[in-house]
């Protein structure tokens, strides 16, 4: 075979080859180059991505440009494109499906968009395949299309059977299957009103040639499942699994296509789960839902603030109630932290559930402003039920916990607290402080500690008492003397 530039086309695909004494092309085979972390796309490989930055992040794939067959088959694409007034397209606000289940409905800021492609992430037996299936068989009224690359439809059905769930009554269709153009041909048929892909990384399509799984695949399924959803007013739950590194079904772009993101957290070894909103079209980005995971499937948990404080006959030092705020929702969090004499070499400061450098701050700010030796001791912090704390709320409550375990004076569990440490030992004001004093009030707190400046918002609560400082010292001493 001798190669023989061709002078017309530049294109490496498209080179003429002479085989047999013909000249003949060979199949075009195009590679490109994407970016593990964005998915950003480039011809060439290069050695920082220039969208997200990352170093070293190209990886080279297959495509081939077969773009012209159509992904989804429908006639879309004779329409002529016509542009609408604004004021002449009906908004239907009102057309949400509810789950449901009242947890995933808030997250999704008030229950299905018809046509909308939520993306859920999390990793690997986190529980999401279980979210799902208890998803679909809770929606009685609508045809429910579960379309599993991962388990066999045995594995479901023992699942489904584990959940406890009435199987007689549900319009639940199960397709194991990893070709989109069968899924949207079951689909077709089904006419489902939900469509659940878990996952979208076994998903492949025909059109295009690399492996499933990789960046070009699963932007392609997901391509054509987001057209399906739009053209055909079908909701579709995308499942991704989560890469080490902890981002989305390593390429992030699937963030930029679906229209909502949520991700499925949690410790392992503890039975809460976490679903959060990393983006939302149609709703806020600030809500959480809270599940239990138990041997029979997830429990919705409404109210959390009873599973974050334990149950203890008297209270023990070291342990305070934090009143604050994920998202919009008001929880309250036992803190514990344990403060001893460090024996040897440097101090440990560890928490869990907290950031360091954040604890480290909120040291040295009792060394310098409080006056305790700090410096000297080993510092343990945890927030109760594995959860990651970031509100600055809880600032007060750490500080206090921590004076209580070093000195060994219980704080009574009565009490909660609520308010931002700066820099110079000064209590600062904290958002929606009504929000969370309503709380405290509503799970029998009898007194509840907050920065001066938030006093105004005080005077509506008449069950609780709000107790006001403008400084760590004066909270410290009001309540060790
Ligand atoms: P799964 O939904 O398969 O996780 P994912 O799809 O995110 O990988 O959940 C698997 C875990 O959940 C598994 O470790 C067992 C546990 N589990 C229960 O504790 N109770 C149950 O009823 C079910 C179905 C699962
Ligand atoms: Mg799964």
């Amino acid at each position: 075979m001798v190669k023989i530039p061709d002078s017309r086309s530049r294109a490496r695909s498209r080179q003429v080859y002479l085989i047999f004494g013909q000249f003949t092309t060979l199949p075009k085979v195009k590679t490109l180059y994407f970016c593990r972390s964005c998915g950003h796309e480039s011809a060439k490989w290069m050695g920082k991505c220039p969208s997200c930055g990352t170093w070293n992040s190209f990886v080279e794939e297959v495509v081939s440009k077969a773009e012209t067959r159509s992904a989804w088959k429908s006639d879309s694409n004779s329409r002529q494109p016509k542009a609408k007034m604004l004021s002449h397209i009906a908004a239907n606000q009102e057309m949400r499906m509810t789950t449901g289940n009242l947890e995933l409905d808030r997250v999704l800021g008030g229950g299905i968009v018809p046509g909308s492609v939520v993306l859920i992430g999390g990793e690997p037996g986190i529980g999401k395949s279980t979210l799902m299936l208890q998803v679909g068989l809770d929606m009685r009224k609508i045809k429910v299309l579960y379309v599993s690359g991962e388990e066999s439809d045995q594995q479901i059905k023992m699942r489904a059977e584990r959940l406890g769930k009435n199987l007689d009554s549900t319009a639940f269709f199960i397709l194991t299957e990893t070709n989109t153009q069968n899924v949207f041909l079951a689909a077709d048929e089904t006419k489902p009103g939900l469509l659940i892909v878990d996952s979208i990384q076994t998903l492949y399509s025909p059109v295009i040639e690399s492996t499933p799984g990789s960046i070009g695949q699963v932007r392609q399924a997901a391509g054509e499942l987001m057209k399906y959803a739009k053209e055909t007013y079908t909701p579709v739950f995308l499942v991704g699994h989560i890469t080490k590194d902890g981002s989305l079904a390593g390429p992030k772009v699937l963030e930029h296509m679906v229209d909502t993101v949520l991700q499925f957290e949690g410790d392992q070894h503890l039975a809460y789960r976490i679903l959060r909103t990393i983006k939302n079209r149609f709703g806020s980005t600030a809500e959480i839902g809270i599940y239990e995971m138990l041997g029979t499937g997830l429990r919705e948990v409404n109210n959390p603030s009873e599973i974050l404080i334990s149950q203890k006959e008297e209270s023990a030092s070291g342990t305070t109630i934090a009143a604050t705020l994920e998202g919009n929702r008001p929880l309250l969090i036992e803190v514990q932290s344990l403060v001893s004499p460090a024996s040897y070499g440097t101090p440990q400061r560890t928490p869990t559930g907290y950031d360091q450098k954040r604890l480290n701050m909120l040291l040295a700010v009792l060394e310098k402003r409080c006056g305790f030796r700090m410096g000297t001791q080993d510092v343990f912090l945890n927030m109760a039920g594995g959860l990651r704390v970031e509100d600055p709320a809880i600032d007060l409550a750490i500080c206090i916990s921590l004076i209580s375990s070093m000195d060994e004076i219980a704080v009574s569990d009565r009490k909660c607290f609520a308010g931002e440490i700066g820099l110079g030992g000064e209590l600062r004001a904290v958002t929606r402080i009504d929000q969370r004093i309503s709380e405290a009030e509503k799970l029998g707190f009898e007194e509840i500690y907050i920065s001066s400046f938030n006093k105004k918002a005080s005077e509506n609560h008449k069950k609780i008492k709000v107790k006001s400082f403008s400084k760590l010292s004066e909270v410290l001493s009001d309540l060790f003397g």
